[in-house]
């Protein structure tokens, strides 16, 4: 062999390992990439293009991921509602419903009602024994508590219209999570072991129920497997609507529902279709502000709280201070009165939307209100009108990098719903026929007071708070916000938004703030603990209110847009509620 052929080959081999080397590296970055986290996560987030606020941190990335990948905002939804359904069992759910806001970047809002209703077998009177006394708890725990769920058809409902990944693949998170299971936190530990007993109580088969521990107690990092939940979410990814609302899930389901005398039928499930609705509008302070119409009572009770709201300058009376803390509570009692005798499923009850946000209206209202004096919830009437008349939901909001925004709250309504378990599908089914008023003059579990208009029948959506709520300025997307709490659910919204819009406040600070609530009746301004300082309180009871405080009210994961485009996700300190976008 010559010279000349040695150093050819020598040539070759350097060449070749040079190649090679390249291709390794270039391997080893493409792995770390897929590996990589693009994304910051924590209670407060800045972002220049997408975020995700939800209840829980492994939803929450479940949902920046999709982000990542390509997803729009509403197939970040699907992968973080089914995610919560895994992650989050007090209320993310499948079992459940609940309400979509949705913004496209063209400025379009639509929203979608997956409210569950009640079966078909239902009637008014099903809570009430033979003297017409409500049946303590009836409403409340077991299966005839449960309403026709609707979150797995709104979900696809949506999904169909808008989402642009398989929803195989959306869900294969959420499946994953069941199937391999995910750390507890400390708080969810604690509340499994809290409610291990009720769970116990409410269920046939103690030894399946995911979260009774049946060899000692839930630590913080316990691995929480699912595996019926896991083959109900694949039944659902293999079959669609008709893996739930049929088959062997709708079997299970409704076999669950007879053991106990629930009244769900295989004929309820196969009609639930969730339902597109008009958004409610309005202006205020310059912004327009969208949110939730019948069967919620959100969106108008927050529109007529905020319409009120500008016939006083919130801003410059100061943020907790007696005047306004007065002020709120004067508008609150008088929408919660009217929310008791006005508002219901539309479908059913011809609910006077136009005329309880009708100028006019509003401003009498205000005027009935005494600067400086406390009115008596007794004498505040409802709109009388010239014809016929634990707390445990979630909230999640995302924004896509095209600008895309949804709002969503979704409920089995109190913590962990009607407490059993679907056995074998391994789910938990709702309560939501507590949020039907049982019998006028009696308040469901959140002292809510109703009649007619929210009176049960058979097919009908009980009547919700809840109030998902998109907020644009100058025609770009400002603020996505929502929360959980029952009936503290609108004052809580009402009070993010003036904390924003009024009292200057960037959206940590906004969901941060104290919170106080009133609901006409009981008669009480209910601050969280702390909430408000002595003079304010002092200053309130001088001028005739009752002042209760409580534990903390809400849980409020909200994006705000700065005027720079620039995101701003915060995840309310209150929970494990977390936020993370790029
Ligand atoms: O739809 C409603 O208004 C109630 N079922 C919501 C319940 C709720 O927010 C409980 N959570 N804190």
């Amino acid at each position: 062999m010559n010279l000349k052929l040695l150093q050819q080959l020598a040539e070759k081999r350097i060449y070749l390992r040079v190649i090679s080397l390249f291709l390794v590296v270039a391997y080893i970055s493409s792995c770390a990439k897929i590996g990589r986290k693009d994304y910051q996560e924590g209670k407060t987030v800045h972002g220049d293009k997408a975020m995700v606020v939800s209840a829980h941190p492994e939803a929450t990335r479940v949902g920046v991921e999709v982000l990542e990948q390509g997803g729009n905002a509403i197939d970040a939804m699907v992968a973080v509602h089914f995610a919560l359904a895994v992650v989050y069992p007090a209320a993310g759910n499948l079992g459940g419903g609940g309400f979509m806001m949705y913004r496209q970047p063209d400025g379009e809002v639509v929203s979608l009602d997956f409210r569950e209703k009640a079966p078909m077998a239902a009637y008014e009177e099903m809570y009430q024994d033979e003297n017409g006394d409500i049946i303590d708890g009836l409403s409340l725990a077991g299966p005839m508590a449960s309403g026709v769920p609707g979150s797995v058809d709104g979900m696809l409902t949506a999904h169909a219209r808008y989402g642009t990944m398989p929803l195989k693949k959306l869900l294969q998170p959420a499946y994953k999570l069941a199937r391999s299971g995910f750390p507890v936190t400390a708080k969810q530990a604690n509340n499994y072991n809290r409610y291990r007993n009720t769970f116990i109580e409410h269920n046939r088969d103690s030894t399946v129920i995911p979260l009774v521990k049946l060899d000692g107690k839930w630590e913080e990092g316990d691995l929480l497997v699912q595996k019926d939940l896991a083959a109900t979410i694949k039944r659902i990814q293999d079959e669609g609507r008709d893996g739930f609302y049929k088959g062997k899930t709708a079997a299970l389901l409704v076999a669950e529902m007879k053991a106990g005398n629930g009244i769900i039928e295989l004929e309820d499930m196969a009609k639930y279709e969730a339902k597109w609705r008009e958004p409610v509008t309005g202006k205020y302070r310059g912004a327009t502000v969208y949110s939730m119409g019948p069967p919620s009572s959100g969106g108008i009770a927050l529109m007529q709280l905020l319409k009120m709201s500008e016939h006083f300058p919130i801003g410059e009376l100061g943020f907790h201070t007696p005047e306004t803390i007065h002020l709120m509570t004067e508008m609150e009692r008088r929408v919660y009165a009217d929310r008791a005798k006005h508002l219901g499923d539309a479908d059913f009850w011809d609910v006077p939307q136009e005329e309880l946000l009708d100028d006019e209206y509003i401003s009498k209202r205000v005027r009935q209100i005494d600067p400086n004096k406390a009115t008596d919830s007794e004498k505040v009437l409802a709109m009388q009108l010239n014809h016929k008349e634990s707390e445990e939901t979630t909230h999640y909001s995302i924004v896509d990098a095209n600008g895309h925004a949804v709002s969503v709250t979704t409920t089995i309504n109190s913590g962990y719903g009607s407490k059993v378990f679907v056995s074998g599908a391994g789910f938990l089914m709702n309560n939501e026929m507590d949020d039907f008023s049982s019998k006028p003059g009696v308040p469901n579990v959140y002292g809510l007071l109703g009649g007619k208009a929210n009176a049960i029948q058979p097919e009908k959506r009980m009547l919700s708070a809840m109030t998902p709520t998109i907020v644009e300025k100058d025609g770009k997307l400002k603020m996505v916000v929502g929360t959980p709490g029952g009936s503290t659910i609108i004052t809580s919204v009402y009070q993010v938004v003036l904390n924003v819009l009024d009292h200057q406040m960037n959206m940590t600070d906004a969901v941060t703030a104290g919170r106080v609530h009133h609901q006409w009746k009981p008669n009480f301004i209910f601050p969280e603990r702390d909430a408000l300082d002595p003079f304010t309180k002092k200053a309130l009871e001088k001028m005739g209110h009752q002042i209760k405080e409580r534990g903390s009210i809400g849980r409020v994961d909200a994006i705000l847009v700065g005027i720079d485009g620039k995101l701003e996700g915060a995840g309310d300190p209150r929970g494990d509620d977390w936020a993370a976008g790029y």
